[in-house]
Formats: structure tokens, C-alpha cells, sequence
């Protein structure tokens, strides 16, 4: 008998995370009557979606006028062009009936006076096209995500979804190119599962953990992409990684950019709102990109503030106690927190932080997930969706306009459980798996918890994170790109050097960790070299040795497969330059202007 023996689940659908992709799918294929799991590695109101501060973007029009065409202009050219537009149109178009449901499971959105949904303005999202500056994005107060994941947990286990709470999944399981399932590991017993199911939905979050500075948890390690890899499925557009403008300096906590809609406003050691001069129409309200560059120069032009000139200052003092009170009570505390300053009367010290991954397990609007198939660029996997930061659908392009992430968990989420409620029919029964249907789950597991090398996996973490924070940050250049791939070899030479010292199963955090630490380092290797490939400048993709976008060569995705010894190839798909319907126009490639 095996060392690990299996628990053996059967379900119509299994969903791997908790956060709002993950929820909204749970509560949907339940609510549809389909048998389904959802496994989380925390409590599921835990989850990341839990930081989301700003709030969820929809034209609702409730504050101004709005239309959900603009929405879909705004972030078009928010994404540089490199957005899939039938997936854009999608998005925007489903985004009311989106929140509104939100509305009505009972999130405690902030209101206006006529109680209405209250929005307030975000970076790059206007009218007319560019003219005007849209209110769209709706808020609690400065804590959206928190009320939605407690909303959707609530929705979930009231129509009687299960939860598989403190489950870690380590792999897929695979069969001819299909997926049949998904092994776990029971943190809090140490035993081994295999959830067997017609669909495996991963939404298992970003990876953001690959750099030394982020406002992700320490448990976004990108477990639904390095599973996807180990499977040998390539990744899309992972060179694309967001820096919000607003982490606290030090300590990478999030400063919603809420702050900016409300009227919060960047100065230089000079006093300066530079803004002005780098984006005269949006200002402080620019896309995240180009405010994040623009911080950048300063910084490096000696304009920064503080002892070492290596930060900015985020003003907030002149909105008043009372707004800040009422709009914006969450970072009021977290600055006081993390930056020990009372933002009444204070500046919050900020620096471009790493944010969001706008690439992921490349997919389309209803969740399935698709890979480069001979001539075939959008071949459909059988049995396997991806939703959320774990997915690129691809709505976000080259780069994210703020709230929207919020809207891709919702609209998705709810697509993939309709989607599974098309084609899965409840209860229909399953062939057996093959006889070494988890084998490669359990050689990992064991080869890590007998690691007896000399590095800590805390160590070899750290070496990669300050790798990709020096290599593939917010500017980017050939030589800076290929130096770190060089490093981030080395990093997977020291993989076998690793020392697990517990060598126990019932919460091993040091095994947990270096599983979690193989599917960084899978995601960081697709990143860098897809960084080092795309000789171009597009969205958060800023070459310095490539300034300029170039349609005529890079209006593709990338698409990275990564072996378990590093080794990246590369290769690329079709942007989808068309729309879903004739309700809206293509939106053809322009120049910038902000
Ligand atoms: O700034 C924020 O509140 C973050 C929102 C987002 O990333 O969508």
C-alpha cells in the first residue's frame, strides 16, 4: 500500500479557491442544482479578493451619465489594445445585471442621498469616448471586497455548495489531454485527496508573491498556473504585471486609488502635482501604467521624497475628516498602521507596488480553457475552466483599469457556472481514473518533504522575489531581462538544494511553502522570459530600449510553456480585434493619450 493513501470525491464540477471568481462559480453551479466542491487553502473569507478596497466598475450611471459602451472603449484602450474585444464587450455588457445581483444577494454597497448604489470615479474611465470622466466604479466605503466575499460565501452555502476548507490542491489530473480532477492535500489531517469531476474550475488567484514587493497576500502563489504548467498547458501575456501606484511605502500594503477618485492628489519633494505635466487631461487619474512610470522618473530624477528621495507623497488632508471617515475608513486605519501617519493631516508615503497579473491560464468568456493546438490557436481543453486573476480571458490586455478586476471575478464567475450548467448534466456518471491517476501529486509531495539539501525555502523565495523586483519591474530593458533569467536559472538550481526541516504532514507550512514556492518560481520564469521576448513597449510593459507600441510586429498574446527545470518556449496567439455583436464597434488601435 502506498504511503499516501487517496480519499477518493466525485462531483459534477470541482472549484479550486475562494475569493470572488471562485465563490460566484461555487454559488452558481450549486444554485443550478450541479453536486460541487469548492477546495480552499483558507477560510474562504479570507481569500485575497478580502484587500479589494476601491470597488467594482459598472455602468450603472447612477452618479452622471454612463453607458456600458464607453466602459468598453475606456477599457479597451486601458488594456493598449492587446484586450480581446468580443471578451471586453462581454464584460461591459454584463456588468450591471452583474452588480446589481450583488445588489440584491445583499452587498452593503455605500449609498447616495436617493439610496442609490454610490460610484465614484477611477483611472481611465470617462464618457462620450474620452470627453468626460465617468463615475462607475460602486463602492463600500473602501472595503468592496470584503463585503463581497462575505455576500458570496453567504449565497454559497445557502444553496448547499461544500466546502473543502484548509485543502491545498498540489495537481491536476490529467488523461489524454482532459482534465479529470484535482488532488489536494487536507492541511489540517495531512491526508490526500482526489476530487474526481466532469470540470475543474481553477480560481486560484494571481502570483504575485514573485516579487519582494507586492499588495498581494502571502498566499498568492499562483497555484492554478503552476499546476497548469506542470499539465503542460502554456501560460498567456505573462509579461504583463501591474504596479498600482499606491502601496505604502516599506510595507506594500494597498492605498486604494479611491483615494484619487475622492480627490487625493500625488506631490514631489518641490510640492509639485506632477501629474499635471505627465497626463494633463486625466492627471492623478491616469491609467495605473502611466502613473506608475511617472512616480518612477520623479524618483529617479531626484524628486522623490523622504531621506533617500525614493518615494512619493499621497495627500489626503484637504478632503476632510468627514469624507475620509465616511469614504475612506480602511486605509485612514492602515496608514496609521503601517505608515504611522494620521492622513487628516499627513501625506501617506507611496511607491509603485506589484499589483496584479493581467496574464494567466488563457481561456475564453465562458471559462474554458483553451491552448495553441497545431493551426488551431484557441483549442478548447476538455475539462478544465479558469476564472479570476488566475485566468486571461483576455479583458485586461496589457494592462487593468482599476475596478475592473472586481467585475472579471463576478461576470466570469457566473459565466463558467452557466456554462457548466449547459453542458454537465447533474449526476452523470464518470469512467473510472487510470490506475496512476495522482502519481505525479505524490512524487512532488514526497520529494519536497524529504528534501535534505542545504537552502531553506525561505531563502531560495527570497533570491527569486528580489530577482524579479531588480529584473522585471516597472521599467524594463533587454539586458536587465536576460541578466535575470540568467539569475532565475540559478534559482532552479537551488530547488535541489532545498531543506524541508518538518518532515510531518498535518500542517507542514514549510512543505506548503515550498510547493507554493515551485509555482512562483514556474510563473516567474514565464514572466521574464516572455518580458525578455516582446520587444516593444505596451501597457505595463515598458521597454526602455523599445519605447514605442509595435502593432505591426507584438499585436499578439504570448504564450509561455515552462518545464520543471526552468526551461521557457515561447509562442504566440491572435488578438481578438473583433466584437461579440454588432451592438458596438471594433475600437481599431490608436496612439496613447492621457
Ligand atoms: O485601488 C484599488 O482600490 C484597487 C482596485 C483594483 O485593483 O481594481
Amino acid at each position: 500500500m502506498s504511503a499516501y493513501p487517496f480519499t477518493d470525491h466525485t462531483y459534477d464540477v470541482v472549484v479550486v479557491g475562494a475569493g470572488g471568481a471562485g465563490l460566484r462559480a461555487t454559488m452558481g453551479l450549486a444554485e443550478a442544482g450541479l453536486s460541487t466542491a469548492c477546495l480552499s487553502k483558507v477560510f474562504p473569507t479570507r481569500s485575497h479578493t478580502v484587500a479589494a478596497q476601491g470597488g467594482i466598475s459598472a455602468a450603472l450611471g447612477n452618479m452622471g451619465e454612463d453607458d456600458w459602451r464607453f466602459h468598453f472603449y475606456d477599457t479597451i484602450k486601458g488594456s493598449d489594445w492587446l484586450g480581446d474585444q468580443d471578451a471586453i464587450e462581454f464584460m461591459c455588457k454584463e456588468a450591471p445585471s452583474a452588480v446589481l445581483e450583488l445588489e440584491r444577494f445583499g452587498l452593503p454597497f455605500s449609498r447616495t442621498e436617493d439610496g442609490r448604489i454610490y460610484q465614484r470615479p477611477f483611472g481611465g474611465m470617462t464618457t462620450h469616448y474620452g470627453k468626460g470622466i465617468a463615475q462607475r466604479t460602486c463602492a463600500a466605503a473602501d472595503r468592496t471586497g470584503h463585503a463581497m466575499l462575505h455576500t458570496l460565501y453567504q449565497q454559497s452555502l445557502k444553496h448547499n455548495a461544500n466546502f473543502f476548507i484548509e485543502y491545498f490542491a498540489i495537481d491536476l489530473i490529467m488523461e489524454d489531454g482532459e482534465c479529470r480532477g484535482v488532488v489536494a492535500l487536507d492541511l489540517s489531517t495531512g491526508t490526500l485527496h482526489r476530487f474526481r469531476a466532469h470540470t475543474t474550475i481553477l480560481a486560484t488567484g494571481g502570483y504575485g508573491r514573485i516579487y519582494f514587493s507586492c499588495t498581494s497576500a502571502h498566499t498568492c502563489t499562483g497555484d492554478g498556473g503552476g499546476m497548469v504548467l506542470r499539465a503542460g498547458l502554456p501560460l498567456q501575456d505573462m509579461e504583463f504585471v501591474q504596479f498600482h501606484p499606491t502601496g505604502i511605502y516599506g510595507a506594500g500594503c494597498l492605498i486604494t486609488e479611491g483615494v484619487r477618485g475622492e480627490g487625493g492628489i500625488l506631490r514631489n519633494a518641490q510640492g509639485e502635482r506632477f501629474m499635471e505635466r505627465y497626463a494633463p487631461n486625466a492627471k492623478d487619474l491616469a491609467s495605473r501604467d502611466v502613473v506608475s512610470r511617472s512616480m518612477t522618473i520623479e524618483i529617479r530624477e531626484g524628486r522623490g521624497v523622504g531621506p533617500d528621495r525614493d518615494h512619493i507623497y499621497l495627500h489626503l488632508e484637504h478632503l476632510g475628516a468627514e469624507v475620509i471617515q465616511k469614504r475612506l475608513p480602511g486605509i485612514a486605519e492602515t496608514s496609521r498602521i503601517f505608515a504611522g501617519v494620521d492622513v487628516t493631516r499627513q501625506p501617506i508615503p507611496v511607491i509603485p507596488t506589484a499589483h496584479y497579473n493581467m496574464g494567466g491560464i488563457p481561456c475564453n468568456v465562458h471559462g474554458e480553457v483553451v491552448t495553441r493546438k497545431g493551426d488551431d490557436p484557441s483549442a478548447v481543453v476538455p475539462g478544465l475552466m479558469a476564472i479570476g486573476e488566475a485566468a486571461c480571458v483576455s479583458v485586461h490586455g496589457a494592462n487593468r483599469l482599476g475596478s475592473n478586476s472586481l467585475l472579471d471575478l463576478v461576470v466570469f464567475g457566473r459565466a463558467a457556472a452557466r456554462r457548466c450548467a449547459q453542458v454537465v448534466k447533474p449526476g452523470t456518471g464518470h469512467r473510472p481514473l487510470a490506475a496512476d491517476a495522482g502519481d505525479l501529486a505524490v512524487s512532488r509531495l514526497d520529494r519536497y518533504r524529504n528534501a535534505a539539501g542545504k537552502r531553506p525555502t525561505a531563502d531560495v523565495r527570497l533570491t527569486m522575489q528580489r530577482t524579479m523586483q531588480d529584473h522585471a519591474a516597472v521599467f524594463r530593458s533587454g539586458e536587465t531581462l536576460r541578466e535575470g533569467c540568467r539569475k532565475l536559472a540559478g534559482v532552479f538550481e537551488a530547488m535541489d538544494d532545498l531543506r524541508v526541516a518538518d518532515r510531518s504532514l498535518v500542517f507542514n507550512t514549510d512543505l506548503v511553502e515550498t510547493l507554493e514556492l515551485e509555482n512562483l518560481l514556474l510563473q516567474a520564469a514565464a514572466t521574464i522570459h516572455s518580458a525578455a521576448g516582446r520587444e516593444e513597449s505596451r501597457g505595463a510593459h515598458a521597454r526602455e530600449d523599445f519605447p514605442q507600441r509595435d502593432d505591426a510586429q507584438w499585436l499578439k498574446h504570448s504564450l509561455a510553456w515552462v518545464s520543471a527545470d526552468g526551461q521557457v518556449h515561447l509562442d504566440y496567439r491572435p488578438v481578438q480585434l473583433d466584437t461579440l455583436t454588432d451592438e458596438v464597434e471594433p475600437v481599431p488601435p490608436r496612439a496613447r493619450t492621457y
